[in-house]
């Protein structure tokens, strides 16, 4: 068992109508939760790292974690960079044993993106290291960029082959109204996704990996549970779950989920400190925080992406 490249996990799920998660990890209690819930689940996963995770946790902490993650389960799991911002994150990335890397050109012009990822395929697929580009750009934030609803852009289909091509891309992000972070959807607001759009890519890109950002729900009842232990998150919406399930029997191979466990582990460890006032020892809020996750985890396996028993 090792850490994998994602090809043979989209090639099969993609013939499954399934999806596999990535889920973003920061600390050992996360990286415990999501493999643990895969290894019950016989599910596979993408352990994705952030600039933000390698900043917070440093690199090699993260790559031992995940290392220790194969070892513990007896599971091969990809690990993946999230939302590379150029070609030196994923060129140190690759260089330090990632199997997967996202370089995200959205931001920039079209052939700007095509030049910047083209060079970071070239790098990886020469060390054996898979590759994500995006067309389109998302909502939401991510490391410090906050990206107003009326900057993102849906993502063209016209637009999908030629990138597809010309970069040499493994997987391609869309965007279809997803968006980062716990406030997707204004109060009121019913969400939606542009399925015409994810069909057209489809269509035009038969076979080919598509990735969703910005997929988690934001639990309701996550929220809940938060605010009523002292919390003060305003309304939260996510993205319903029967879409993203919708959406996993389609083309969308990968499913990343970041604040949906951010969620998981506040509710769990105010849950801790509200209910035990004189708690003090980390681990017996902690121990809490990582059941909480590897409970949506497990969730997410089996209501969302229908990777159960697919590991
Ligand atoms: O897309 C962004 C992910 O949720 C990572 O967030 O940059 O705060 O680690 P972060
Ligand atoms: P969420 O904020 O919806 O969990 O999205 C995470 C993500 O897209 C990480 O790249
Ligand atoms: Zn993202």
């Amino acid at each position: 068992m090792a850490l994998v490249t994602t090809t043979e996990m989209f090639r099969k799920a993609y013939e499954g109508h399934y999806a596999v998660g990535a889920f973003n990890i920061n600390n050992m209690e996360i990286i415990q939760a999501i493999t643990e819930a895969c290894a019950e689940a016989k599910s596979p996963a993408i352990l994705q790292v952030s600039a933000g995770a390698r900043k917070y946790a440093k690199p090699a902490y993260l790559m031992a974690l995940a290392h220790a993650a194969v070892e513990d389960t007896g599971l091969d799991f990809a690990l993946h960079l999230d939302h590379g911002a150029d070609y030196e994150i994923c060129k140190a990335c690759i260089d330090n044993g990632f199997t997967s890397v996202m370089i995200d050109g959205s931001k920039h012009s079209f052939e700007d993106n095509i030049a910047l990822t083209r060079k970071v395929v070239e790098y990886a697929h020469a060390h054996g290291v898979v590759v994500e580009g995006e067309l389109g750009k998302l909502a939401g934030i991510e490391d410090d960029v906050k990206v107003k609803a009326e900057d993102s852009s849906y993502t063209r289909p016209e637009e999908v082959e030629e990138f597809v091509t010309r970069t040499g891309v493994d997987s391609l992000a869309i965007a279809i109204g997803t968006s980062h972070g716990a406030y997707k959807f204004k109060p009121g607001q019913k969400p939606q996704l542009r399925f015409d759009i994810l069909k057209e890519v489809e269509k035009r890109l038969p076979g080919f990996p598509i990735v969703l950002h910005g997929a988690s729900s934001v639990i309701p009842e996550l929220v809940d549970e938060i605010n009523a232990r002292g919390g003060k998150m305003p309304d939260a919406i996510g993205i319903p779950e029967s879409m993203l399930r919708e959406a996993a029997t389609m083309a969308v191979c990968k499913i990343n989920i970041d604040s949906d466990i951010r969620l998981a582990m506040t509710a769990g460890v105010r849950r801790v400190l509200t209910e035990t006032p004189a708690a003090f020892d980390p681990r017996e809020y902690l121990k809490v925080g990582r059941e909480e996750v590897k409970k949506m985890v497990t969730h997410k396996i089996y209501e969302v992406l229908g990777s159960n028993g697919k590991a």
